[in-house]
């Protein structure tokens, strides 16, 4: 049954406290989700609107996706609970061999279960410490990000997240972390490890940011692995935001030349139906473990449950059912038509990003940037045309569902069209 959308009032301070706004922010009630299906959110108003961010990337395979809903469903009625602290179950087993025979054996061997972004991030910074201390290497504790790169807001993750967000408030420890530039194809990263190369443990990358949707570059990610193999460092890609076909690969590091050491997954490794997420372990962190006979001190009572690996196992079928990386590839080649239109229209500054995965830059007409909140004036204005997209740094990001129809790319390309225009008029 759907929660009751006129049964509160949602002009005050209510119970729900609501992230990553203001603490006294409050809502009219076609903002206040209570439903979605397909590519659509309903509001408490009543009215839907077309989601082109697949759910903050949570929801490629469409909201209420009938075989991950059956799977989960199963899963509760089967074993409604079992963890994974100091005791394996078949469902996590069963999962963890789809992911690895999906991400491709050769490259990676173990699957460890966490249950957010944030939280595998911060499991990832531990493993590369571990791995070094337990053979002696204990000053190996540098962990390397990337300027503007997002982790998440774990105390770990929190302090390798690129941009600034408030970590000097909650004391968030950055003695141990390096941030370099991802826009000069690696010479900031060169020349940091050229000062501090045996001091660290990994370089933690997104292969395109979130933050504005920037791809890395070829020569950088061609830099990057050389380096590794000049420096010894870990290499954790994080493609919480990237994995699962979003950017025409199954996976963005699918198309580098080696593999990282660490593969980290969040966002549609349950279709959004759990809070989920995975490290998948290369050969040469997890044989050197398997070798010492070490322990991994990192455990999460949510993590890996049978309802959370069933639906992990179902959305590995819908995504070979739907053969993925042809269906992204092909919208992304419809979705790049249009924001080349915008771009020569001039609509749109620039257009960034890769795949599904898209950012369009936004300036004023005498070539200024967009500020925050100039951003999410236009994203509302888009919004109040029916359609929702991402807020990015003097950007809007689209981050289309998979299935996402031709009609749908209209209703997406007249929202943006009359939303940009609205919030111009604003802003003139
Ligand atoms: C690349 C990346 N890493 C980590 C995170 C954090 O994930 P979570 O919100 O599940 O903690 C995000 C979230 O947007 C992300 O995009």
């Amino acid at each position: 049954m759907r929660p009751d959308g006129g049964a509160r009032s949602t002009s005050g301070p209510h119970a729900l406290w609501t992230s990553m706004v203001p603490a006294d922010a409050t809502f009219t009630s076609d903002q206040v989700a209570v439903g979605a299906a397909g590519n659509r959110i309903e509001f408490a108003d009543g009215s839907t609107r077309l989601c082109a961010t697949s759910g903050l990337w949570n929801v490629p395979l469409g909201f209420g996706n009938p075989a991950v809903a059956d799977a989960v469903s199963r899963a509760t009625h089967d074993a409604s609970y079992l963890s994974l602290f100091r005791t394996p179950h078949r469902h996590a087993e069963v999962a963890a061999e789809a992911l690895i025979e999906l991400a491709n054996p050769r490259r990676y061997s173990r699957v460890i279960f966490s249950t957010s972004g944030g939280a595998a991030n911060d499991s990832a910074m531990k493993l590369a410490r571990q791995y070094w201390a337990q053979q002696g290497a204990g000053s190996r504790s540098l962990v390397v990000g990337l300027r503007g790169s997002y982790h998440g807001t774990m105390y770990g993750s929190h302090a390798l997240s690129g941009d600034d967000l408030l970590q000097s408030v909650y004391a968030v420890d950055r003695r141990s972390v390096r941030h370099v530039s991802h826009t000069d194809d690696g010479e900031e990263l060169e020349t940091l490890l050229t000062r501090e190369g045996p001091r660290v443990a990994s370089v933690v990358v997104e292969p395109v940011l979130g933050s504005g949707a920037h791809a890395l570059s070829d020569a950088f990610v061609a830099r990057l692995l050389a380096l590794r193999e000049k420096y010894g460092f870990l290499i954790v890609a994080d493609e919480v935001a990237t994995g699962f076909g979003r950017t025409g690969s199954m996976f963005a590091t699918d198309d580098w030349a080696a593999a990282p050491d660490v593969l980290i997954l969040s966002k549609a490794l349950t279709n959004g139906a759990m809070g989920a997420a995975v490290l998948l372990v290369g050969h040469r962190v997890a044989s050197d473990f398997v070798r010492g006979g070490w322990t991994f001190v990192h455990g999460e009572t949510q993590a890996g449950t049978p309802a959370c690996t069933a639906a992990i196992v179902a959305v590995i079928d819908e995504l070979q059912r739907i053969d993925v990386e042809s269906t992204t590839q092909e919208l992304a080649a419809a979705l790049s038509r249009r924001a080349r239109q915008w771009r020569e229209e001039g609509l749109i500054a620039g257009v960034t990003g890769r795949g599904c995965f898209l950012g369009l830059s936004l300036r004023h007409d005498d070539g200024s940037l967009l500020s925050g909140a100039e951003v999410h004036r236009v994203v509302s204005a888009i919004a109040q045309n029916g359609v929702l997209v991402h807020p990015g740094p003097s950007a809007i990001e689209l981050i289309p569902a998979y299935a996402f129809a031709p009609d749908e790319l209209y209703e997406l390309d007249s929202a943006v069209r009359t939303g940009l225009d609205q919030a111009a008029q604003v802003f003139a």
